[in-house]
C-alpha cells in the first residue's frame, strides 16, 4: 500500500488509541506511551533468544494487539504468521500496520480460550502480556499446550511480589502453614477491583509462580533473558499430574 505520510497519520489517529508504538512510514503510533518506546525497548532485551532465521517456520501470536511481534517474526522470514486477539480495535490496527509494511500476516478475532478451533500446531507460539489479563490463566496455558504449541513458546507476564524462587518439595504436610508466607513460594495475586486503572488485570503472579505454572502446563524453561520474559519448549506433563481440565494429556 502506498500512502503519503499525512494519509498514514490520519488513519493512525482514526484507529487510536494505540498500545503498541509502531513506526509506520515515519509515523509513531503511540509516541507518549507510559512505558516509553513500547514494546521496542522491551524487545531489544530478548530479541536474540528468538531464532534469527524463521524461514520454513509458522508462528502464532496470541493477544497480538497491533502486531509488533507478528511483524518482527515476519521480518525474520516466517512462512506463516497468524495473530489473534479478542479486541476488534487492536485487530484493525494490526491489519493496517501490516498493510503499510507490506507484510503478509493473517489477523483473526479469536480468544486464547478458543485456540483449539485452529486445529494446527505452530513452531513458535508468542504469548506475551496476556496471562495476567485472564480470569482463567492456567486454563489458557493448558489449552495452548494441548492444541497449538508445536515447539517453542515466547512468554511474558507482569510479575509482582518477591522475585525470589525457592526449590519446591514434592509434597508438604497439611500442618505446614509457614510455607504460604515463604518469599519464594509460588503466589498468584487476585485483583478483585483495579490495578493500574485496568479492569482486565485479574491475576498477577510472582516469579516463582510464573515458572511453576509454565512447568505445570507442560513447558520447560529454556531461557530467561529478561525479568518477565521466558523462552520455553514443550515438555511432557508430570506422570502424576491429574488436572481436572484437560481430561486428556497433550501428545
Ligand atoms: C498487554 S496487551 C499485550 C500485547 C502484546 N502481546 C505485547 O506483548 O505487547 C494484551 C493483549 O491481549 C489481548 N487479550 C486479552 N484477553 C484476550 C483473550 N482472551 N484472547 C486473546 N487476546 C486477548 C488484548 O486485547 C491485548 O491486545
Amino acid at each position: 500500500m502506498s500512502l503519503s505520510t499525512s494519509q498514514i497519520r490520519e488513519k493512525v489517529e482514526q484507529l487510536g488509541p494505540w498500545f503498541h508504538n509502531l513506526d509506520l512510514g515515519g509515523v509513531a503510533t503511540a509516541p507518549d506511551h507510559f512505558l516509553g518506546d513500547y514494546p521496542r525497548m522491551k524487545w531489544k532485551h530478548f530479541a536474540a533468544v528468538v531464532p534469527a532465521d524463521l524461514h520454513g517456520k509458522t508462528v502464532l501470536d496470541i493477544g497480538c494487539n497491533a502486531g509488533f511481534y507478528s511483524l518482527e517474526m515476519k521480518r525474520r522470514g516466517a512462512d506463516r504468521v497468524l495473530g489473534i486477539d479478542f479486541d476488534d480495535a487492536y485487530l484493525a490496527q494490526a491489519r493496517f500496520a501490516a498493510e503499510v509494511e507490506g507484510a503478509d500476516i493473517e489477523f483473526r478475532k479469536l480468544s486464547v480460550y478458543d485456540v483449539g478451533a485452529l486445529g494446527e500446531r505452530f513452531d513458535i507460539v508468542i504469548f506475551m502480556g496476556v496471562l495476567y489479563h485472564l480470569r482463567h490463566p492456567l486454563l489458557a496455558l493448558d489449552l495452548i499446550r494441548e492444541h497449538v504449541a508445536g515447539d517453542l513458546m515466547l512468554f511474558q507476564s507482569m510479575q509482582r511480589g518477591n522475585p525470589e524462587v525457592e526449590p519446591l518439595e514434592e509434597n508438604y504436610p497439611f500442618w505446614n502453614y509457614e510455607l504460604f508466607d515463604a518469599r519464594g513460594f509460588p503466589k498468584l495475586h487476585f485483583i478483585e477491583n483495579r490495578y493500574s486503572d485496568d479492569p482486565t488485570n485479574w491475576w498477577i503472579p510472582n516469579r516463582a509462580c510464573v515458572e511453576a505454572m509454565l512447568r505445570s502446563a507442560g513447558f520447560s524453561i529454556l531461557q530467561h533473558p529478561e525479568d518477565e520474559v521466558y523462552l520455553c519448549r514443550i515438555a511432557g506433563q508430570r506422570a502424576d499430574a491429574h488436572p481436572v481440565y484437560p481430561m486428556g494429556r497433550p501428545a
